[in-house]
């Protein structure tokens, strides 16, 4: 798995030369056009700033794959494909406003980066990211100013303290937006504050500027909503960003291995959505990414396809398990973990969610071989055959999984426990995963997993409790 993320990375690097590259081509190719030569009296700055910009982002990402190479975690990948994708975007915004302004725009879309990167980073990342970006380009507005050209100082402050309020919008109001629909609407009423703010404040400074462009402006202001729309899914694929938008179709229940779980395996699907419903709210409780944990557990059992007969959810009656040996029991259990991971990839599953295929039973063992085990060989036994020989889980969402997934099933297999039966049944299954460490390698904590026994407490309280009988003897459908 490791050796299969590392080679991502390094694709994504040179992903991110062969843009960078692009880029500078492209400034230059743009301040040729403006002043029909690649070096106007030393002022070529976008040239410059594409070059810095490139040095800087290849510098941060090397330094990031090396720190991976050290550790070998994955919340390190996360880190090193989100600060590469914040750094393209600011080097971006900031070529795309300065070839703007050598081509005599004077108002540039100087919240480029805010709209390309609003669902992909953090909103604080976000905001940093368009401060930078307005600060670079203003630098080198003003730099150009006090070199004699015709650009003014005033209105080059001016816009920088829009682009960084209109920036600050987006960043804070549109990372929650997952439909497009939605972002495109948000987009045009900023848009059009951006206008408004030029306009009074091309007022109050006493220029023209954005009056006598008003026509222009509109370019800029409602196109960098567009553009970001169009580079979002680009950046989402270049830098293998999960965003939102992204695993929402994953948990559609028309995406490729979701229908053929409905398909092939009908009781592992069932089993799937309740897990999905109790991990999305632990989730939000404990400051996760719910669409990341309703994602994870609808994939977390695929493995499962290959041989669904064999799973107790999935079988009516019969169970192929009474006429194996309890070793061979075990062998088909534990694959569907390693199967779920190779289906994950073959289908182009993200990696955050296709790893806690792996993750989801740490290195538990089966219980039920085991004892079975046991008793055939009077008890001369390796536990170790009779495990799970995945991963622990790495991050709060896969240790998440565990306990939902567990705790689904053993709720399940209890014929209409009390509150204080379930409350004794989730408490018992994280103590357990604690004392055989499963969660060592991930930073949840004794709160977290606190938090995660009451909600899934209360959300199974709310599941399965009694429907009132109507006169006819059957339970209330109308709600
Ligand atoms: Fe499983
Ligand atoms: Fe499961």
């Amino acid at each position: 798995m490791e050796k299969e993320i590392k080679t991502r990375a390094f694709v994504r690097a040179a992903a991110i030369f062969v843009l960078m590259f692009l880029l500078i081509c492209v400034s230059a190719f743009v301040k040729y056009r403006a002043y029909g030569s690649f070096n106007d009296n030393g002022r070529d700055y976008s040239l410059i700033l594409a070059l810095a910009g490139s040095g800087v982002c290849v510098l941060l990402l090397l330094v990031s794959l090396f720190t991976y190479f050290i550790y070998s975690r994955q919340t390190m990948i996360e880190k090193t494909k989100e600060l590469a994708a914040i750094c393209t975007a600011v080097v971006l915004s900031c070529v795309v406003c300065i070839g703007v302004s050598a081509l005599g725009l004077f108002y540039m879309p100087m919240a480029l980066a805010a709209f390309v990167l609003v669902p992909l980073s953090a909103r604080r990342d976000v905001f940093i990211a368009n401060i930078v970006t307005n600060l670079i380009v203003s630098v080198i507005l003003l730099f150009e100013s006090i070199m004699g050209s015709k650009v003014e100082a005033i209105p080059v402050v001016a816009m920088m303290i829009i682009g960084i309020f209109t920036g600050s919008i987006v960043a804070y109001t549109m990372s929650d937006v997952v439909r497009r629909v939605i972002y495109v609407m948000r987009g045009i009423a900023i848009g059009a504050t951006t206008l408004a703010l030029l306009f009074v404040s091309s007022l109050i400074v006493n220029t023209f500027y954005f009056v006598d462009e008003i026509g222009f402006l509109c370019i800029p202001a409602f196109g960098q909503v567009l553009v970001g729309l169009l580079l979002q899914p680009v950046f989402e694929s270049v830098f293998n960003i999960l965003t939102n938008t992204k695993l929402t179709e994953l948990t559609d229940h028309n995406a490729p291995l979701i229908k053929m779980l409905i398909n092939d395996a009908l009781g592992t699907f069932n089993h799937s959505i309740t897990v999905a419903s109790f991990a999305e709210v632990c989730a939000l409780r404990i400051g996760e990414n719910p669409y990341l944990a309703k994602a994870c557990a609808y994939y977390h059992d695929v493995g499962k396809i290959k041989n669904p007969t064999f799973f107790s959810e999935n079988q009516s009656g019969y169970n192929p398990h009474d006429e194996l040996l309890p070793e061979v029991s075990a062998k088909i259990l534990r694959a569907h973990t390693t199967d779920g991971y190779e289906l994950c990839l073959k289908h182009h599953i993200p990696i955050e969610v296709a790893s806690v295929t792996l993750q989801h039973h740490g290195t538990l063992p089966m219980a039920v071989f085991y004892a079975k085990a046991k008793k055939l060989t009077d008890g001369d036994v390796d536990i170790n055959e009779y495990s799970y020989h995945g991963e622990t889980p790495v991050t709060k969402i896969a240790a998440i999984i565990m306990i939902c997934d567990a705790c689904e099933a053993a709720l399940r297999a209890r014929n209409k426990p009390t509150g204080a039966e379930v409350e004794a049944i989730v408490g018992g299954i994280i103590n357990d995963r604690i004392a055989r460490r499963q969660f060592d390698n991930c930073d949840i904590t004794l709160r977290d997993l606190n938090i995660i026994k009451h909600t899934i407490t209360g959300l199974y309280g709310g599941l399965y409790h009694e429907r009132v009988q109507y006169p006819s003897g059957k339970a209330g459908g109308n709600a």
